[in-house]
Parts: structure tokens; C-alpha cells; sequence
């Protein structure tokens, strides 16, 4: 009988969730993006459960329904057939059992011969006032992709190893060998490192070790969200340290994510420097999954922690990044594009006549809904400073500037003039060779930058006036010759029953 009741139980709170959710919709909020992954409303933070089940994608996030703050977390849920067309999904996942009292924190999905399992963090706050609180890890399963119950093996990882600390969260899980793998992101010590754990059956799961742990150096006091993966011959590790210091340009926002590669030697996964995935001010907690074709494809939070969050006073906050398909370049460089898909969201496309730059050069973007290729010819381009002003005013007094200087090697993006809440910039290296590509995608309140097939990579929330569609393209002493450029707007994506 208990457990019948702790099952009703999970369904009506995820009924009251979803509720919640709907209700407080608000569809012509200025803020609100046409073409990115959201909830209907109120909070969310990390992807969570990337899979491709059954011919479809499957999104889920850490979401906070009835809040547009962090609270006690939910899984949202989104599906969608063509990686660009989104319809919303039930809440899946409420806290409130007894291994997931206070929240369901970050996790992912399989697809277990036809039971698609969610994988994921129970926190659980003792004592508010003493700050005692532990996680653990626990299943969830649905057979038609919906409707999620939670396992009565639960919590099938009730702690974290003896002598660890209690952060203890976001397991990725994946199969290999023919046995369940699984990274969960942890802290000894104060220093962050990852754990491995094998299974075969999904709640039966045998601590192999540490996979992957702090160097001594700048690495932070705790990894959150691992992904481990295979790809193009190496094995990538990607993480979300908190803790790690600015050094330079580098490392700017509150926490970081980014991949070690590496080799695995004789069961050791022998790595190199923790790299930046994105430079931007908003890009964090990335998660990525196989898809149909063999692609492995990246979604990331397009927020940071502590940040300002405009979108708040309309009853939301937080957005996923467009799907990204990564690769290594053949220097070993981890690079990430917008997937092809993507050139379903175009509606009109408009050539630039003009190609040669000196000074400025306006043009209107008619909306802050859009996507602008360029490609730069840097044999016969003179200037050493130039790049484009997106989401300008009329009056000059809003633009988020995109500025490359040739002889450093750099990008900026700089939010000083961006609109309301946000500002600063994040500055980036870029490879200089014979020519540059551009690809730029605004959706209302976001930029993500695209430079030469994904090498540099820079994903940012913005907050300008719906007026503010100038484009202007720069140079400071001497010419940037344009081999092509393309304005593409792009439409909504979210389908309604
Ligand atoms: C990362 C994170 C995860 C945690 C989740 C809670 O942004 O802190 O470690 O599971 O968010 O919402």
C-alpha cells in the first residue's frame, strides 16, 4: 500500500507542477526567445537527460515551476523530431520522496531497451539552519516516454564513497561493453574530481574509482556535471568546475565548463589542461548525447549562476544553447557547430551587396530574431581592428559589439552597451589565417558566436530594446573585404498542440 500512495503521490505533484507551469505562460514577454529551448515558464538551469529515444529528441532541465528563482528542482521536459522544432512535454520528475526530499538535481537518460530510464541526483536537506544536507543518486522509468515512475530501488547509490565530501551529483550515464557506465562529479578535500561507477543493471552499481581528479593547480573545489565520451580517436572529459580563478582573459565567469582530452592508458585516463568550451558570459553545465546518426551532439544552460536575469520581472528565467554537434579539429582542438538542422529555422535570406568595409556600414537587421553569416577575406583586408555592433539602437545608445583584433588573435564581446541588467566583455583567441568565418544567432535575449567551424565559440545573454536591429559592421584604419555575408531571420520553433 505505501508504495501505491508514494506513486499517486509523484503523480499529482507532477500534475500540480505542470499546472503551475502552464499557467503562468506568457508567450509575448519581450524577452522570451523564439527559437531556443525554455520552460513555459518559471525557472531552469541545467540540461538534463539528452537522449534520442524512439526516432525523437528528448530534452529535459532543471526547472523550477512555480518560481521564476531557483527552488526545489524539477525535471522539465521538451521533444522534439528535428532537433529544431520543440513541443513541451509534462514535468517529469517532482521532488518530495523520501531519497529526493529537497530536489531533483542534474542527471541524464538511456534508453534501456525500450524503457527510457532517467539517472539523477537526490538532494536532501537535513537541517536548513546547520546547512546539513546529502545527495544521492536514483532511477526513474517510463515506458511511453512521458510518464515517469521512480524505481523502488531507490536511492541506488545512497552515498558518496567514505572519506569524500557530501557534493555528490549529476551522473551521466552511458553503455559500453555491454555494462552501464556512469561519471558523477565530486570533491576530496576541497578539489574537485570525477567517479566512475559500473552497473548491469541500472540499480546495481559497483564504485570502479576516480576517473579523473584535480591537477594541484587553478581546477576548482568541485566538479560539477561530468560527460565522458569517446570522440574522433580521443576520450573527452567535460565538466563544470566551480572554483577556478581568472587567469588572464581566461576564466572570467563565476564557474567554468570545459573538457580535459585525453588517452585512456591501462584503465587511466591520462589528460591535458582544462580548456574553455565557450567563452562567452553564458554558457555552463553542457551535457552532450549520441544522436541517430552518430553525432554527438552539446546543449548547455545559456545562463551563469548569480547572474542578472531581466527576463525575471516577466516570470521566467533560463534558457538551453542551440544543439551543437562537436568535433576535434586535426590540432586536437575541441570544436562545437550549430547542427545543420538548424537552416530549418531560416525564412528569408538576404545577400549583403556590400564588400569592402571602411569605417562603418549599417544596415537594418529588421528584427532581433536572426541569423548573420559572414566570411572575411583577411588576405586583402587592411584593418587590424573590425568586427560587427549587433542589436543597435537608432539612437546609439544600445549595441553588443563584436570587435576581432587581428594582431592579438582576439574576439570580444563586449555587453557594456547591451540593454538593461547585464555588462562586461569576454575576450577570446581566435586562429588568424587567410580568411574568418562568422556565424552569429540572435533570438531576442541571446547571442551565440560561431567562429570558423566552431573553434572559438562565445554564447551570451543580452537585454535590448525589440527596437534595437541595427547591424553595423566596423573597421578602424583601413578595410575588412567581405567575401560573402547572408542575413537569414529565423522563425519561432515551438510547436503548440
Ligand atoms: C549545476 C548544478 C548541478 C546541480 C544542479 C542543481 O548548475 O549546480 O550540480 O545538480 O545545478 O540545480
Amino acid at each position: 500500500m505505501e508504495h501505491v500512495t508514494e506513486k499517486q503521490d509523484h503523480q499529482t505533484r507532477v500534475k500540480q507542477a505542470t499546472e503551475a507551469g502552464k499557467a503562468k505562460q506568457n508567450p509575448d514577454a519581450a524577452f522570451r526567445l523564439g527559437y531556443h529551448l525554455m520552460a513555459p515558464s518559471g525557472w531552469i538551469n541545467d540540461p538534463n537527460g539528452l537522449v534520442f529515444y524512439k526516432e525523437q529528441y528528448h530534452v529535459f532541465y532543471q526547472h523550477h515551476p512555480y518560481d521564476e528563482t531557483w527552488g526545489p528542482m524539477h525535471w522539465g521536459h521538451a521533444v522534439s523530431d528535428d532537433l529544431v522544432h520543440w513541443r513541451h512535454l509534462p514535468v517529469a520528475l517532482a521532488p518530495g520522496d523520501a531519497f529526493d526530499q529537497s530536489g531533483c538535481f542534474s542527471g541524464s537518460a538511456v534508453d534501456d531497451d525500450g524503457v527510457l530510464t532517467l539517472i539523477y541526483t537526490g538532494h536532501n536537506v537535513v537541517n536548513q539552519e546547520t546547512d546539513e544536507l546529502y545527495q544521492n543518486q536514483n532511477i526513474a522509468r517510463s515506458v511511453d516516454g512521458v510518464t515517469f515512475e521512480k524505481s523502488e530501488a531507490n536511492p541506488v547509490i545512497p552515498a558518496q564513497p567514505v572519506g569524500m565530501q557530501r557534493d555528490f551529483r549529476d551522473p551521466k550515464v552511458w553503455k559500453e561493453d555491454g555494462s552501464w557506465k556512469m561519471v558523477v562529479g565530486s570533491t576530496e578535500a576541497g578539489k574537485g574530481q570525477v567517479l566512475l561507477y559500473q552497473s548491469s543493471d541500472l540499480e546495481n552499481w559497483e564504485y570502479q574509482g576516480i576517473l579523473a581528479k584535480h591537477n594541484g593547480g587553478n581546477e576548482g573545489y568541485m566538479w560539477e556535471c561530468p560527460d565522458f565520451f569517446k570522440l574522433d580517436g580521443k576520450h573527452v572529459l567535460l565538466l563544470s568546475p566551480q572554483g577556478i580563478e581568472p587567469e588572464g582573459n581566461r576564466f572570467h565567469n563565476l564557474y567554468q565548463t570545459g573538457s580535459l582530452i585525453g588517452e585512456m592508458r591501462d584503465g587511466e585516463f591520462v589528460r591535458g589542461a582544462f580548456t574553455e568550451l565557450d567563452y562567452g558570459h553564458d554558457f555552463y553545465a553542457v551535457q552532450t548525447f549520441l544522436d541517430g546518426k552518430g553525432r554527438r551532439i552539446a546543449i548547455g544552460w545559456m545562463d551563469m549562476w548569480e547572474s542578472p536575469m531581466p527576463s525575471q520581472q516577466e516570470g521566467w528565467s533560463g534558457a538551453l544553447t542551440l544543439p551543437r554537434e562537436l568535433n576535434l579539429s586535426p590540432a586536437g582542438k575541441l570544436r562545437m557547430k550549430p547542427v545543420e538542422e538548424l537552416q530549418l529555422l531560416r525564412v528569408t535570406e538576404e545577400q549583403l551587396k556590400q564588400n569592402e568595409i571602411s569605417g562603418t556600414f549599417l544596415i537594418d537587421g529588421q528584427s532581433n530574431q536572426l541569423e548573420l553569416e559572414f566570411d572575411i577575406d583577411l588576405t586583402i583586408s587592411a584593418a587590424n581592428i573590425f568586427g560587427v555592433n549587433v542589436c543597435c539602437s537608432s539612437d546609439g545608445s544600445e549595441r553588443s559589439t563584436i570587435q576581432i583584433n587581428r594582431s592579438k588573435g582576439t574576439i570580444t564581446l563586449d555587453r557594456s552597451y547591451s540593454g538593461i541588467g547585464v555588462s562586461g566583455a569576454r575576450t577570446a583567441p581566435i586562429e588568424i589565417g587567410e580568411s574568418l568565418h562568422v556565424r552569429l544567432f540572435i533570438d531576442r535575449s541571446s547571442i551565440e558566436i560561431f567562429i570558423n567551424e566552431g573553434e572559438t565559440v562565445m554564447t551570451s545573454r543580452i537585454y535590448p530594446k525589440e527596437s534595437s536591429t541595427g547591424i553595423e559592421f566596423f573597421t578602424e584604419e583601413g578595410t575588412m573585404k567581405l567575401r560573402s555575408a547572408h542575413l537569414y531571420q529565423l522563425k519561432n520553433s515551438w510547436l503548440t498542440d
